[in-house]
């Protein structure tokens, strides 16, 4: 692995794997895999309100522990407007999803290998005019489908559901949604929106992530994973 990435700090699964706060990612992992037994969790989005809220922190984290677990996993970046995942891998963003739903590319030369062994990335590519639209696609329908017979595990990244309709459009074609709440900035309004928009939805919301970046001790940050195990 490069030297770079272990000293990643957003990325403390492969810089500090023996820290508990990559065991409460390997937790999270674990909850995820039991969260929904009868219809295995494939396909699995993270969301939160609002912008900063840790979501692509989050999954770039549980994207590296399942693929520690020895899982085939794309990390696939579906925040089309505000795109940073390409950032937290130091790979280059040039072309990407939105390249592929464009028909402009196919998705096996979007796929980029990363430096953690098993994980594979798919950048957002170039920011279209009209997100809501490229992800509510049927070709986003298709490359699911596809995607979904090559890798394990395939988890997106996306924007904020309470500021754009994005997320909540590939939240319905996910088998698995995770909220992340962001303790001391996301309001419980907000969080009541956000669990009544997935619901709309019909989204599986598989548990919510309460992250804080503020932790009394100094290094540490806080991760705390409520499973609810039901279609909301
Ligand atoms: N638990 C945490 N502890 C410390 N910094 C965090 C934590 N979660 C997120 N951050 C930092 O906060 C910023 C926003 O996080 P990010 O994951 O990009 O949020 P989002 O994807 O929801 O916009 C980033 O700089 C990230 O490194
Ligand atoms: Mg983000």
């Amino acid at each position: 692995m490069q030297q770079s990435l272990m000293e990643n700090s957003k990325l403390i699964t492969t810089s500090n794997p023996d820290s508990p706060i990559a065991e409460a990612y390997r937790s999270l992992r674990t909850n995820i895999q039991f969260s929904s037994i009868d219809v295995p969790v494939k396909t699995l989005m993270v969301t939160s309100c609002q912008s900063g809220d840790g979501k692509t922190t989050t999954i770039a984290n549980l994207a590296v522990a399942f693929s520690q677990e020895g899982k085939r996993v794309l990390l696939v970046d579906a925040d089309l407007r505000r795109p940073t995942l390409h950032t937290v891998f130091m790979l280059s963003n040039q072309t990407g999803l939105t390249n592929v739903l464009a028909n402009q590319m196919d998705w096996e030369d979007a796929v980029h290998s990363t430096s953690v062994d098993n994980l594979f990335f798919i950048g957002s590519g170039p920011t279209p005019p009209n997100p809501s639209e490229m992800l509510g696609s049927k070709k986003m329908n298709q490359l699911i489908e596809e995607l979904s017979a090559h890798y394990d595990m395939i988890l997106f990244d996306a924007p904020p559901s309470l500021v754009v309709t994005d997320g909540l459009v590939l939240a319905s074609k996910c088998d698995g949604v995770v909220a992340v709440i962001s303790v001391g900035m996301t309001k419980r309004q907000q969080a009541k929106k956000l669990y009544a928009s997935l619901e709309h939805v019909k989204a599986k919301l598989l548990g919510v992530v309460l992250n804080n970046k503020k932790k009394k001790s100094k290094d540490q940050l806080y991760y705390t994973y409520y499973g609810t195990n039901r279609r909301m």
